[in-house]
């Protein structure tokens, strides 16, 4: 029986080197696996939103608190499946950390107000683009029945060519209006009220021409 002999340049060294580098794209995988895990936690989440605007309400959501004992975390709703897709999300929320970095204070409860419509908006925006695909992860369309007698036509017939942002949002954060109705005017007005402001001094603050009050955000 003829013997398998691996031809000339397969060295033992090319052999060695094949293994390692292998084991070095294992360990890659699960270093990324393990990276797109600890980034899609509350906890990491919440070192930046951990804000009354964003994680407060979240607490009192029935996505957190479910009969079923079912809890969705900030990465199961924000963060794609998939290795590729959830990295891909990361590397593109690092825009966050250089807004964070970079931007107006968000730190401070007034500017993160004043801005939060832009980014429910963008958020909303988000899951539009890929089909509440998330939201679908636990939840399949053709069987929500829901507590009133026509929920399971509305989710068959009445959602033709929509996705369930168009119809559901204000699920687990404070509340901003659809953007087709929303008017900046009344949203400044809301939030210095809130605050005790002067009105008016939202567009400045909005602008930079006013410092905002010296408040910080609730901590976790
Ligand atoms: C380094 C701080 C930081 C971390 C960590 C962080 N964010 Fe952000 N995030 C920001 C800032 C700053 C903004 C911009 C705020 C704004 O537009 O009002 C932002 C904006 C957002 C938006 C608004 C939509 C958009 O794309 O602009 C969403 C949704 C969001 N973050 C979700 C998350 C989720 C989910 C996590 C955890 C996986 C997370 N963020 C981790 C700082 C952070
Ligand atoms: C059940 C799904 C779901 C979960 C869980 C969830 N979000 Fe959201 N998030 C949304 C939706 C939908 C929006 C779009 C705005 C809206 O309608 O509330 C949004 C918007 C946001 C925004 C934009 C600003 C705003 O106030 O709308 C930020 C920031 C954000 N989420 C961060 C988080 C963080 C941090 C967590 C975990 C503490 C989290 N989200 C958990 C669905 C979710
Ligand atoms: C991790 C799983 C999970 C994810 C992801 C998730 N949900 Fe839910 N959702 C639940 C559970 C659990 C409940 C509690 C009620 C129940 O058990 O039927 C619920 C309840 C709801 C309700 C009814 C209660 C309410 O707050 O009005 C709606 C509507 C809803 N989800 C829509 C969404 C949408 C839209 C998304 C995507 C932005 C989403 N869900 C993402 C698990 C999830
Ligand atoms: C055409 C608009 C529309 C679309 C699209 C839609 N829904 Fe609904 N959904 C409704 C309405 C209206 C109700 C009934 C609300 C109620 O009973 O108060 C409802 C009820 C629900 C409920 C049950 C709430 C309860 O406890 O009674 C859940 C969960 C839900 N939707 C999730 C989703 C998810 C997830 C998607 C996307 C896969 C989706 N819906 C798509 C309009 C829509």
């Amino acid at each position: 029986m003829n013997k398998f002999i691996a031809p000339e340049f397969v060295s033992r060294r090319v052999v060695f080197a094949l293994v390692v580098s292998g084991l070095f794209g294992m360990l890659f995988v699960f270093m990324l696996i393990e990276f797109d895990h600890q980034t899609s936690t509350e906890a990491f989440c919440t070192t930046c939103h951990s804000m009354e605007l964003v994680a407060e309400p979240y607490r009192q959501s029935v996505h957190y608190n479910s009969p079923s004992g079912i809890r969705a975390s900030c990465g199961d709703c924000h963060v794609s499946e998939g290795l590729i897709a959830a990295t891909l999300d990361h590397i593109i929320g690092a825009k966050d950390l250089y807004k964070q970095l970079f931007g107006p204070d968000y730190d401070n409860p007034v500017v993160n107000a004043l801005h939060a419509p832009d980014a429910a908006f963008a958020a909303r925006q988000w899951f539009k683009d890929r089909d509440s695909a998330t939201c679908r992860r636990c939840h399949t369309q053709e069987i929500i029945s829901g507590r009133r007698a026509d929920t399971l036509e509305i989710h068959s017939e009445g959602a033709k060519g929509k996705t369930c942002i168009d119809c559901h949002y204000n699920l687990v954060h404070r509340h901003v209006p659809g953007q087709q109705v929303f008017k900046r005017e009344a949203w400044n007005r809301m939030i210095e009220e809130e605050y005790k402001l002067e009105p008016g001094t939202a567009e400045k603050i909005l602008k930079g021409e006013a410092a905002p009050p010296a408040l910080t955000q609730k901590e976790n």
